[in-house]
């Protein structure tokens, strides 16, 4: 989960900045998670930590970017109706997390719709964070 979720997105972004730098209305849009907030149940812990350290790195690049205006945004929603529990082991705690998304996950599209949003707004206007209020546990 860091090699994917923290390491794919510092090695990711490295290779994007001399790109986004050359741009007209740069902008960074990292997927974090309300798991980057709190800790939402005890099999989540590494997750969480993972989507923690998503939210650090985002506020570290927001400052590390902010002279050349390169505008950085951490979306962080709750449940999103995906494929994301498929590999989960049978259990009590899929079960619910599959309720939970049934019930109260947002559509893909509505977060991506987000980071649309995000992208087109002007050069200059930030948003930090785009946060979900579905509770997870
Ligand atoms: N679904 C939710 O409820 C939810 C809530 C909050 C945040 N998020 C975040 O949203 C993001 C997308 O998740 P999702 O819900 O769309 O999950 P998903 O349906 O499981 O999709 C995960 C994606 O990551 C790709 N991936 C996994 N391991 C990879 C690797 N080693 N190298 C390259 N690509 C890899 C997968 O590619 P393949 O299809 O090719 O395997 C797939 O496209 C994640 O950052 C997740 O933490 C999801």
């Amino acid at each position: 989960m860091f090699a994917v979720n923290v390491i794919g997105l510092l090695v990711v972004t490295r290779a994007a900045l001399p790109h986004l730098r050359r741009g007209t209305a740069p902008a960074v849009v990292t997927i974090s998670s309300m798991s980057g907030r709190r800790v939402p149940t005890a099999a989540g812990g590494v997750y969480s930590a993972t989507k923690h350290a998503v939210h650090a790195i985002g506020d570290g690049l927001r400052l590390e970017l902010r002279d050349e205006r390169v505008r950085v945004t951490t979306i962080a929603p709750g449940f999103v109706r995906t494929a994301i529990l498929d590999d989960w082991p049978d259990g009590p705690l899929r079960d619910r997390y599959s309720e939970r998304m049934d019930s109260v996950g947002l559509d893909p599209d509505t977060v991506a719709d987000a980071v649309v949003h995000v992208l087109g707004l002007p050069a200059g206007v930030a948003v930090a964070e785009y946060a979900g209020t579905a509770v997870c546990q």
